[in-house]
């Protein structure tokens, strides 16, 4: 096999998807290992998980750093994981086809914040979990992999949510292992 791509995991808050992918990079046969987590918010519980893994962890709250970030820990991919800043359209064209990002609906349905409670109030029948590359938009890049749960009948919105996460911590390690595995 080739050798394993590093990825750079952006986050600013839990980092449960960060959590996913780092448990998912522990199996030999998983094609990447998370070389750098960089946070937008100091306070990230994410960075705690970084720290308890040994990953070298940035925090910074704007793109600057990020070029010789990529270019010092030799970065193939990023990976987008609840990180809530926006990148800008020069980072973005530069690094096309090489910035994922989960988003938690089916998209293009729901773009943009709190989209499980979104999908949860317009009472639609079905919902899910999007895994995208990043484009110039806001939750428009191209699908990488998409997955459909049905809300239940008189579902709490915390319960969707959670089932929503649960998901999302299956599909995002898939998608990553799909899009090193067709390069
Ligand atoms: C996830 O629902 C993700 O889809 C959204 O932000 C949330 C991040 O959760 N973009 P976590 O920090 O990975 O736990």
């Amino acid at each position: 096999m080739s050798r394993k791509k590093n990825l750079a995991v952006l986050i600013s808050g839990f980092g449960s998807n960060l959590q996913a992918i780092v448990d998912a990079c522990a199996d030999p046969d998983f094609p990447a290992v998370v070389a750098l987590v960089i946070s937008s918010n100091a306070s990230a519980y994410g960075l705690k998980r970084a720290e308890q893994h040994r990953i070298p962890s940035v925090v910074t709250a704007d793109e600057s750093p990020f070029i010789p970030l990529m270019a010092r820990y030799d970065i193939d991919l990023l990976c987008l994981a609840g990180y809530m800043k926006i990148l800008s359209p020069d980072f973005v064209r530069r690094f096309s086809g090489r910035i994922l990002n989960i988003h938690p609906s089916l998209l293009p349905q729901f773009p943009g914040r709190k989209a499980i409670e979104k999908a949860w109030r317009a009472s639609v029948k079905e919902t899910g979990v999007t895994v995208h590359f990043v484009d110039e938009g806001i939750d428009t890049g191209p699908i990488v992999l998409q997955e459909s749960i049905p809300i239940r009948e008189g579902e709490s919105l915390e319960s969707l949510e959670a089932r929503i996460h649960a998901l999302e911590h299956r599909i995002y390690p898939q998608a990553i292992r799909q899009v090193i595995n067709h390069r």
